[in-house]
């Protein structure tokens, strides 16, 4: 089975509704011709001809028209955005109100009520329903197999809608410039500007863990500015699997633990896309999450982000084992024990910061394979 590890870009905005690019998955040998010429096309930077899923072989056809993008989010969310919808004044968008009930988990990464649950069921459903189509998919991302891409179905309209009108805001009050940005919400700083006034794209899309494929997910940064990741399955649905933070990806600290986060359902944890985090093993059932990359291409443009996102910084420092990386770490191998490689069990995320921290201090790394590998990306190139 051929296996993208990145995405072109032109793989990331095919171009609107109905308009769906593809990978070659575990059906690709059974895909019909035009649809597989389509993969190489895309797989070239080319611009394929559509493979139609919406209307035609959809679940949820509310979910494809943009109208509805109000109709989708928690009502605690729809009221902390009324007044910047009607007058434009982000100083209106009050992150701190009980009625939201934000929670800020640690400087930098926070978490809110979001979509509904009934949109969180709609989107797993309708995810279930392309993967039983036969029509073409890739992996995610460049770490996860399992999971689709939702700009490629037919939904970047509904998402466009949903970044410009929900999230832009409070990207704008928790990453933005020093004009937008709150320098601190409920008890936890903000980390500065990344970009968050100025989001102008967007990859979007759901992973799935479960014991039959992705079991969990190796320590990483993302290939975005910010990053939003909404928990998509019932609590009762699954075991273990929880988000795990450690710090920027320049940090003395990027490889200690900050946070372990357990998924709820409908709600939003945000972060910037430099903060290294991972998802331990899951131990019971299927859990999935909607993950919207977002990127601000002017502030990648800029001196600033120039000097926030410097390569040549990264060193590998001390570590907690639960903040390890074997896809990126050069030390990997010899600090995590034998019995507990390539796995990410939970209870290294309960040791994190006792027993479990190493020595290591200070190691210069590869910076050409850091280069080339750090990040996540849906892009083999990075920016
Ligand atoms: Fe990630």
């Amino acid at each position: 089975m051929p296996t993208l590890t990145g995405c072109l870009e032109s793989c990331e905005s095919p171009g609107g509704t109905g308009s769906e690019v593809g990978r070659v998955g575990n059906e690709g040998e059974s895909l019909g011709d035009e649809n597989f010429r389509n993969f190489l096309v895309a797989l070239r930077g080319g611009k394929p001809k559509t493979v139609k899923y919406h209307p035609e072989k959809c679940l949820h056809a509310e979910l494809f028209d943009a109208s509805n993008w109000s109709r989708w989010l928690d009502p605690r969310l729809s009221k902390v955005l009324e007044e910047w919808h009607r007058t434009g004044d982000l100083k209106q968008v009050d992150l701190d109100a009980a009625a939201l009930d934000l929670q800020a988990l640690a400087p930098g990464i926070f978490s809110f009520p979001c979509f509904t649950a009934d949109f969180c069921r709609k989107i797993l459903e309708e995810v279930k329903n392309y993967q039983r189509s036969g029509l073409p998919e890739r992996p995610p991302n460049s770490m996860n197999n399992q999971g689709l891409v939702l700009n490629e179905i037919g939904l970047l309209p509904l998402f466009d809608e949903l970044l410009s009108k929900v999230l832009s805001p409070l990207a704008a009050r928790l990453f933005g410039d020093d004009n937008d940005r709150l320098l601190s919400l409920k008890g936890q700083k903000t980390i500065g500007n990344w970009g968050g006034s100025h989001l102008d794209k967007h990859h979007t899309f759901v992973v799935q863990y479960s014991a039959k494929d992705d079991t969990h997910l190796d320590m990483h940064i993302d290939e975005c500015d910010i990053t939003f990741n909404i928990g998509l399955s019932e609590s009762e649905t699954f075991q273990g699997n929880q988000l795990v933070f450690c710090g920027l990806y320049d940090a003395d600290d990027h490889r200690k633990h900050q946070l372990t986060y357990r998924h709820v359902l409908g709600q939003c944890v945000v972060h910037c896309g430099k903060q290294r985090h991972g998802a331990v093993d899951i131990e019971e059932g299927e859990r999935a999450s909607l993950i919207i990359w977002t990127k601000s291409h002017a502030f990648r443009r800029s001196a600033e982000y120039r000097a926030l996102y410097d390569l040549d910084r990264w060193k590998l420092g001390k570590a907690d084992q639960i903040c390890l990386s074997y896809s990126h770490d050069d030390d990997y191998e010899e600090l995590m024990p034998d019995e507990m490689k390539f796995q990410m069990p939970t209870h290294l995320a309960e040791a994190a910061g006792t027993a479990s921290s190493t020595d290591a201090s200070g190691v210069p790394i590869n910076r050409k394979r850091r280069r080339e590998d750090s990040a996540n990306g849906a892009e083999p190139s990075r920016e």
